[in-house]
């Protein structure tokens, strides 16, 4: 089997950390692995499971002889430095979301839409909060067809920066000993508090990471009929996201069904015993490669064809990390290099 150079573009951050475990688990094939942080970290050694390698210093000439670049660096970098790369024939995975609506990228749910990849020299990883619902909403998809969601969700502070979970650390010490609150990566304090307001506000009141979730589900079901409201929250945990979805379905439903194919799904634990107090929890979800689901019910309101159910993930694994190195398994698998 042929090996690859392989460029990981922001190897000191959040999604980092999981990445490299990835690549490690995944058996991924590789010769060379090239890393470059920001020009804070030039110089600095990573250690890895294959050898300790130097972050590099920018410039055009990293991507030369590189076959696969993974981009974790935020949507500026991705945006400067991905079309350089493709100069290069450099397929390039991006986790920010700078090219996730240009309708000529793929957006990839490798167990949900792999072959759209084609011979796509760039391919969009999804915002983790609609890759994780579309992997347990697939097999109801398919099964008994999708028309609405409503979503709620209940996101750690881990998303985005390493800095975020630092500052609910330092403000969760501060509030027991009296000291003001450090705001710099929230709009307000996040330690002992939710806060409804993740991203820009846009036109409609709705905030960007809301809409993302909007028009990446869509994207990734190749379906505009889906009608899709979520708000999305901020709370005071560390890692793994959840949310709470109520669906409308084309066909009637057979809940136990629901859970039937839910148990036998990819990726997802069925997680939904209320006898014992079990049910997805954030705190449980933590460090597994599996989305939890659970608490699935028929809804109350709506009529016979809505259900509820309730999701917890680790968003820098499942949600980011995982999703894009399966793309790279994919590409791996299927392309030629
Ligand atoms: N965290 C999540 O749950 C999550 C989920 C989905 C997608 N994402 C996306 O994944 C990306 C990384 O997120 P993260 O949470 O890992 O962020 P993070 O912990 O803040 O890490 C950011 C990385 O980017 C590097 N970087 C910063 N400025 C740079 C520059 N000028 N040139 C090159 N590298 C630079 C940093 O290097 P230094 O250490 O040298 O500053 C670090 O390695 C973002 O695009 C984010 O939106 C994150």
């Amino acid at each position: 089997m042929k090996n690859y150079n392989i460029a990981i573009i922001g190897c000191t951050g959040a999604v980092w950390v999981e990445m490299i475990k990835c690549l490690e688990n995944l058996k991924i094939p590789i010769s060379q692995l090239k890393l470059w942080a920001s020009p804070r970290s030039t110089g600095k050694i990573v250690e890895t499971f294959m050898w300790n390698i130097e972050i590099k210093e920018v410039n055009e000439d990293f991507f030369e002889n590189i076959d696969y670049a993974l981009f974790s660096a935020g949507w500026e970098k991705s945006k400067k430095y991905i079309p350089i790369a493709v100069d290069k024939w450099v397929v390039c995975i991006d986790n920010s979301s700078y090219f996730r609506y240009d309708e000529n990228i793929p957006l990839v749910v490798p167990q949900i839409n792999w072959d759209t990849i084609w011979n796509s020299k760039i391919i969009a990883n999804p915002n983790c909060t609609t890759a994780i619902a579309a992997v347990v909403l697939n097999p109801i998809y398919k099964k008994y067809g999708i028309k609405k969601i409503i979503m709620s969700t209940y996101q750690a502070t881990s998303w985005g920066w390493a800095k975020a979970m630092a500052e609910l650390e330092g403000n969760t010490q501060k509030y027991f000993s009296w000291e003001k609150a450090t705001i710099e990566q929230f709009v307000d304090n996040i330690a002992f508090n939710v806060i409804p307001h993740i991203d820009k506000f846009q036109e409609n009141w709705y905030t960007k990471e809301e809409m993302k979730v909007v028009w990446e589900t869509q994207k990734i079901f190749w379906d505009n009929n889906i009608d899709i409201s979520c708000t999305c929250v901020r709370i005071p945990t560390f890692r793994a996201h959840s949310e709470s979805i109520v669906l409308e379905t084309e066909k009637n439903v057979d809940i136990e069904d629901i859970k039937n194919i839910l148990e036998n799904a990819p990726w997802v634990d069925l997680v939904d015993d209320i006898e014992n107090n079990k049910y997805p929890m954030p705190l449980y979800a933590s460090g597994k490669n599996n989305v939890e689901v659970g608490r699935i019910r028929k809804n109350l309101v709506f009529g016979d064809k809505w259900i509820e159910l309730f999701i917890s993930w680790d968003q820098l694994l499942r949600g980011a990390a995982l999703n894009a190195v399966e793309i790279l398994e994919v590409c791996i698998n299927n392309l030629k290099k």
